[in-house]
């Protein structure tokens, strides 16, 4: 994880980079630093433990602290605790060059029992701090900029985003990419490097992405990018035509708040462009040629991590159903690190939201070379890698999301996922048209369905006062609902740090059911679905037993069981098919409230960073 930027100017590059910390922060948020080639010619550095805004604070205090050239980090720690200490950037001993990483060196011991033997000092416990003083090492005087890094990493084994800056060099910074992402922002009489567009995005709309293991060189005036093995290259400029303001969270008092609120519009997003007017689906939307593709389809294998893995998990639901076609769905990192049978015909897709997770980009790099028919990538960051390199794309249109527990993500994935079903079965002749115009029907009205929904917000805040005492918490719902319940106890896990575990509900028996007493609340995904009724019966087992139940349930289940009304949420009834997207909202928001009153901080969860860029 973690995020870097480093910019080259004609003006003061001080607030540029802690803007673009700002808008990085997303990718770890336990300490933050900055670099700057002052006045004399030196380096002068500024770290804080916390949050960019203790950045922010330290560095105002500094009337001195200014320059043309320079460099930042926002960490989110793997070696070594969070400490100011631990801050990136890291000097070298003479204190002649600053980096800033992301990523993990994995044979950092080995480098730096080598380097303690040569007399070097170390002044932290990063893996990152093995590099800078590789390169005060071995620089040369005679070799220019590019040739020494290019010397340097050529001992590193891991991941890494790296941008350098050496006092020699004061007008010019290097950048790497090596299994973590790098952007080139083209400005005027100015130019940037950093992990992700949006932290450039007050700076300029024009990018270039950088290859595996290519290296740039960045000047004023000039960008020089090389190849691994040093040949100069050339790559695509693109201006990027939407410059959302994702970084504003306007009415609203979180990003997570916001980014709920957003889901009718950015699903109708996703899905109106593929859908006819006559409600059938527009194939070619998942790429040229991809009703063939799909014919031969016979069996899916679905690769992801935390909430996207779940998207997938409903996904095996709808594409077994109406394309009838077998899938199997694995996390990304066990996937990639163990030898899997590839069926005959097997489509790969991997689901991300931001097409960077390292072991989902290591699962599809790796299924690129096993027998795959073809990868498709569901994703919803233009420009990604997974974009890049998967063979087949389709684009989620969530917008940026900023809350680093994903919502609006999650349910364009579903409304991906629900597309691709259709797309699967209408070209395997699986799925009648009648059947088809429903489904399509359907998804149309979601939008509608959804905003009613988050229309009863306050009466759902309402149903999470009861709960901001609680320990832990269960999770129940059976078939399509399971997933939903997974992600809704990942939603209260990962926010209100209240532990929580989810169930199919027919399991209850099996185990969990020992855990319930009257400490115990569980929750209920309860659409009036073909399993409703099991489903009534293992809520009245628990009621038996003294569990506290809040049900999420439509008009059919209210009236059949008798709950306490404070603890029920009662919407509309819907079309079963749907029933996923529309009640993965209420149990958001639920999570959101009991979040808000616990006073965690909901958008930067302790802990965890949005995009987890190493394994
Ligand atoms: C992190 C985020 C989650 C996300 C997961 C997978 O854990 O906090 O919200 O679901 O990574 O990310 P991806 O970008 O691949 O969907």
């Amino acid at each position: 994880m973690c995020g870097i930027i480093g910019a080259v100017s004609e003006r003061n590059v001080l607030a540029i980079l802690l803007e673009g910390l700002k808008r990085l922060e997303y990718r770890g948020y336990d300490s933050a630093g900055v670099a700057l080639i002052v006045a004399d010619g030196k380096i002068k550095r500024k770290r804080a433990l916390g949050k960019v805004q203790v950045l922010v604070d330290k560095t105002t205090q500094d009337k001195n602290l200014k320059g043309i050239t320079g460099i930042a980090h926002t960490r989110w720690a793997t070696h070594g605790e969070p400490s100011e200490n631990n801050a990136h950037p890291h000097l070298s001993g003479s204190g002649k060059i600053a980096i800033v990483h992301n990523g993990i060196i994995e044979n950092f011991m080995q480098l730096k029992t080598e380097l303690i033997a040569q007399g070097v000092q170390f002044q932290s416990q990063t893996d990152t701090e093995v590099i800078v003083h590789l390169l005060e090492k071995s620089w040369d005087k005679n070799k220019d900029f590019i040739t020494n890094v290019h010397a340097v990493i050529k001992k590193l084994k891991g991941a890494y985003g790296l941008a350098v800056m050496h006092v020699d060099f004061p007008h010019s910074l290097v950048a790497v990419r090596s299994g973590s992402p790098i952007v080139i922002g083209y400005g005027i009489g100015e130019n940037f490097i950093s992990s992700d567009t949006l932290s450039l995005l007050p700076v300029t709309n024009r990018f270039a992405f950088l290859d595996e293991g290519d290296m740039v060189l960045i000047e004023q005036g000039k960008i020089e990018i090389y190849d691994h093995s040093g040949v100069s290259k050339q790559l695509e400029i693109k201006e990027l035509d939407q410059i959302q303001d994702a970084a504003s969270k306007g009415r609203y008092k979180h990003y997570m708040q916001k980014e709920i609120f957003e889901q009718p519009q950015v699903i109708a997003n996703t899905f109106s462009n593929c859908i006819s007017f006559d409600n059938e689906i527009i194939v070619d939307k998942f790429g040229i040629e991809s009703n063939l593709l799909f014919s031969q389809v016979e069996h899916v294998k679905i690769v992801a991590c935390g909430t996207s893995f779940h998207a997938g998990l409903v996904a095996k639901y709808w594409i077994e159903e109406y394309a009838k076609v077998s899938v199997d769905i694995e996390i990304a990192s066990e996937f990639r690190y163990r030898n899997s049978v590839v069926t005959k015909n097997s489509l790969f897709i991997t689901v991300s939201q931001s097409g960077e997770t390292a072991d989902t980009l290591a699962a599809l790099r790796q299924a690129k070379t096993c027998g795959y028919l073809k990868t498709l990538a569901i994703c919803n960051m233009p420009n990604s890698s997974m974009v890049r390199e998967a063979d087949l794309v389709f684009m989620t249109q969530a917008g940026i999301e900023m809350g680093v527990a994903s919502t609006k993500a999650f349910t364009t994935q579903l409304v991906a996922f629900i597309l691709f079903a259709v797309a699967l079965g209408k070209a395997k002749q699986t799925l009648t048209k009648t059947k088809e115009q429903e489904i399509l029907k359907a998804l149309k009205k979601v939008p509608e369905i959804i905003k009613k929904v988050l229309s009863l917000d306050k009466e759902i805040e309402q149903l999470s006062y009861n709960f901001v005492e609680k320990q832990h918490a269960l999770f129940l719902g059976r078939g399509m609902q399971y997933p939903v319940a997974l992600e809704g106890a990942l939603k209260l896990k990962e926010i209100s740090y209240i532990h929580a575990e989810a169930y199919p509900a027919g399991e209850l028996k099996h185990g969990p059911l020992a855990l319930v007493d009257k400490e115990m609340p569980i929750i209920a995904v309860a659409p009036n679905d073909a399993l409703l009724e099991k489903l009534e019966s293992n809520l009245q087992e628990v009621q038996a037993r003294g569990g506290e139940l809040y049900v999420f349930a439509d008009h059919a289940i209210s009236q059949s069981l008798q709950i306490d009304s404070k603890h029920t949420f009662v919407i509309d009834s819907i079309p079963e098919v749907l029933a996923p997207i529309v009640f993965t909202i209420p149990l958001q928001l639920f999570s959101y409230h009991v979040a808000v009153q616990k006073g965690t901080d909901v958008d930067q969860p302790r802990n965890l960073a949005k995009s987890v860029t190493v394994e």
